[in-house]
């Protein structure tokens, strides 16, 4: 494993330093340089027993973790938290910049990174606590009888793990909603009658609109749950069950590897809003992330994986769509490319961003405005293009779709010479609207009918041209 290749090769280097630092250290003024290795090193030994750690414990926990979601592929640093919107506009997007620490990993510009969120320490302690539980507990925990074919497979070994080590890294305790069956569960472990009652009554098909509005529209969470009802006294087994598991979030990577050696990307959207009856809540991973700094050293665990947008070659003309936050991908492309055109020739790119206002959160704009400057890869003078939709600056909508019908020509031009579509961003109805809009283009700018073009477009999907990566 690259991880192990990196700490023997730091080994090496410190026995070296250490033989010639033993004489003359004081002299040569080495000390700093020595303890900034150590301080490395301990550094490693620390990611290396948290790797391991989230390993047993992710392995033993019957939540539904894939084997590659167990010990996480890397540990990055986080270098860059930097706000894209105007602070108070009502939207949250940062830029992150991390380094790689435990190993230098080779990905993609288009790629996806997971991460694994960090819980609130005091909220899993108020979990601990409410639940009677020793933090301290040394525990292995056994999935129940059908998972144990997963349990088999694995090759992390079972090792006891501390209690709290455990909930913390594989229990969401304070940030998802549990389903209906624990309310179920928990009934049967309630002992005041009036609690029972409305257990019951939230897991009985009568009570599902009113569990529906107390749970999922309140994001309440397993915490505030068995605070509602203190008289549960739940068997840590069933929690262990029943609460929702810890799961890693996905990002667009919004770097090249190229442009920046040793770094990963990110474009995140913070999210928060409020609940029916007016509750702050935000997500758990964009909201943890936002709230590092980057002279803090705390190390985030992280899973590189390919995404559904693969790297175009250099010759490929592009077609880009991305509002919002689904510009990411396409930083990372726009970077690459314009790191290739230095070389060699490249084919043109146009891209079509979306906002709400020229003012709030225009995303990285002086980064597509350099790179529609002359010579740059979005240039006209390349046969590219950048086109933004501000949605909310003048009183009718106006999307990405409306800037490709009025940008019909030059789409067409790119289609007829080969070239590829990416669409990326909030899932709702863009990626349906954009198809809409592709398919009005084909059938005027080609001269073809609506079925006809359709069929195109579907041809374009099947030869693997056409690619979409959506989320909500
Ligand atoms: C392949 C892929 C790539 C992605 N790329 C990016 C990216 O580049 N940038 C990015 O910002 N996101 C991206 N996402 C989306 C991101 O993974 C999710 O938004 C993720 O849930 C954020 O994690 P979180 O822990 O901050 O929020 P969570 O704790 O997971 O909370 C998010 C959940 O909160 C709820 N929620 C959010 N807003 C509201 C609301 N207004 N009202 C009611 N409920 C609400 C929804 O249930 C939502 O699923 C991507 C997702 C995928 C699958
Ligand atoms: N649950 C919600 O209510 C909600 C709402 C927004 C965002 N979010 C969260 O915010 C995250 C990221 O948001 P984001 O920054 O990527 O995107 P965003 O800010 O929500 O949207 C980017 C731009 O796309 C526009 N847009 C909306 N509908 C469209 C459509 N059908 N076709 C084309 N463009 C459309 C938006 O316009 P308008 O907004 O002006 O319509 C905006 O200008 C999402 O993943 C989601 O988690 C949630």
């Amino acid at each position: 494993m690259l991880c192990l290749a990196w700490e023997i090769l730091v080994t090496r280097n410190i026995i070296l330093l250490r033989r010639s630092l033993t004489k003359d250290w004081q002299i040569l003024g080495l000390w700093p340089l020595l303890k900034k290795v150590w301080e490395m090193i301990s550094t490693l030994q620390d990611l290396k027993w948290i790797e391991m750690q989230i390993g047993w414990a992710r392995s033993m926990s019957p939540g539904k973790f894939t084997h590659d979601k167990t010990r996480p592929g890397c540990f990055l640093k986080m270098i860059k938290n930097q706000p894209l919107t105007r602070a108070g506009c009502g939207k949250d997007v940062r830029h992150f910049e991390f380094e790689f620490v435990s190993s230098v990993i080779e990905y993609v510009a288009g790629g996806v990174l997971e991460v694994l969120p960090s819980q609130d320490s005091a909220a899993v302690d108020a979990f601990i606590q409410r639940c009677s539980l020793d933090p301290d507990a040394l525990i292995t925990v056994h999935p129940r009888e059908k998972d144990n074919h997963f349990l088999h497979t694995c090759t992390i070994a079972k090792v006891p793990i501390k209690l709290k080590t455990f909930v913390e890294l594989t229990m969401d305790v304070a940030s998802a909603s549990p389903r209906r069956y624990f309310f179920e569960v928990i009934s049967y472990y309630a002992t005041a009658p009036h609690e029972k009652e409305r257990l019951q009554y939230f897991a009985s098909p009568e009570g599902r609109d009113d569990l529906y509005q107390y749970n999922q529209k309140e994001r309440r969470t397993v915490l505030e749950v068995l605070e509602d009802f203190p008289s549960v006294k739940m068997p840590f087994e069933w929690l262990v069950q029943l609460v929702p598991p810890l799961k890693t979030r996905a990002f667009s990577i919004s770097s090249s590897p190229s442009a920046h050696p040793n770094q990963v990307h990110l474009t995140v959207d913070v999210v928060s809003w409020t609940t029916p009856f007016k509750r702050k809540r935000s997500g758990l991973c964009s909201m943890w992330l936002a709230k590092l700094h980057p002279e803090q050293s705390i190390y985030v665990p992280a899973w590189f994986r390919k995404g559904t947008l693969p790297l175009p070659p250099p010759s490929l003309p592009l077609i880009l769509i991305g509002p919002g936050t689904g510009c990411a991908p396409f930083r990372g492309f726009v970077e690459e490319r314009a790191i290739q055109s230095e070389s060699n020739a490249t084919a043109p790119v146009i891209f079509f961003f979306g906002c709400r206002n020229e003012e709030n959160d225009f995303l990285y704009r002086d980064f597509w405005l350099s790179h529609s400057q002359e010579g740059g890869v979005l240039s006209e003078a390349k046969g590219g293009g950048f086109f933004v939709a501000f949605s909310r600056d003048q009183p009718q909508k106006v999307y990405v779709q409306h800037k490709m019908r009025e940008n019909s020509r030059a789409i067409w031009k790119l289609l007829s010479k080969g070239a590829a579509v990416y669409v990326a961003g909030s899932s709702t109805k863009m990626p349906s609207d954009v198809l809409s809009a592709f398919e009005d283009i084909v059938s005027t700018e080609g001269g073809l009918s609506k079925e006809s073009a359709v069929r195109w477009l579907r041809a374009l999907e099947k030869a693997g041209s056409y690619h979409v990566e959506a989320w909500s």
